[in-house]
């Protein structure tokens, strides 16, 4: 049994130690943002927030999150109510298929949360981990631009 908190609830999780984290949000809680999508730590279709750091969560066992804080694509807002990285990649229609945000919105949430005030170079950069098959890397980093500024602006 591991206790951890997902997107501000507490669990208490039966499982093998080993299962990977992605397996755990998908599969036991019916949170299915984070992706499936090479299984081998290569795309980050599975990128989720633990504490502050941007994991992937296919590779990331279940083990490893005793009394931990996970933040899936779900904990950054509603559909009612989407918060400002979820806004901003609506708003610069950043997804082709989809299929890669969830995790690209995690990773750029990371970033953003330690430092909303990046330059492209650096966004581009703490992406890197993150493909999109579909091409849509520019929008997505202007998402990001769009986003951290709107975090800038709630945070002054
Ligand atoms: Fe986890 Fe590809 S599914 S990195």
């Amino acid at each position: 049994m591991v206790s951890l908190v997902v997107n501000g609830t507490a669990h208490e999780i039966e499982a093998d130690l080993d299962t990977p984290l992605l397996y755990v949000l998908r599969d036991e809680l019916g949170l299915h943002g984070a992706k499936y999508g090479c299984g081998l730590g290569q795309c980050g279709a599975c990128t989720v927030m633990v504490g502050d750091q941007a994991v992937l969560s296919c590779v990331t066992p279940l083990v490893a999150l005793a009394g931990k804080r996970v933040t899936t694509v779900e904990g950054l807002g509603t559909i009612e109510a989407p918060g400002p990285m979820q806004a901003a990649f609506i708003a610069e229609q950043a997804a082709q298929c989809g299929y890669c945000i969830p995790g690209m919105m995690m990773r750029a949430q990371a970033l953003l949360q330690r430092d909303p005030d990046v330059s492209d170079a650096a966004i581009r950069a703490h992406m890197e981990p993150n493909l999109c098959r579909r091409g849509t890397h520019m929008r997505i980093v202007a998402a990001i631009r769009r986003a951290a500024g709107e975090m800038r602006t709630r945070g002054a």
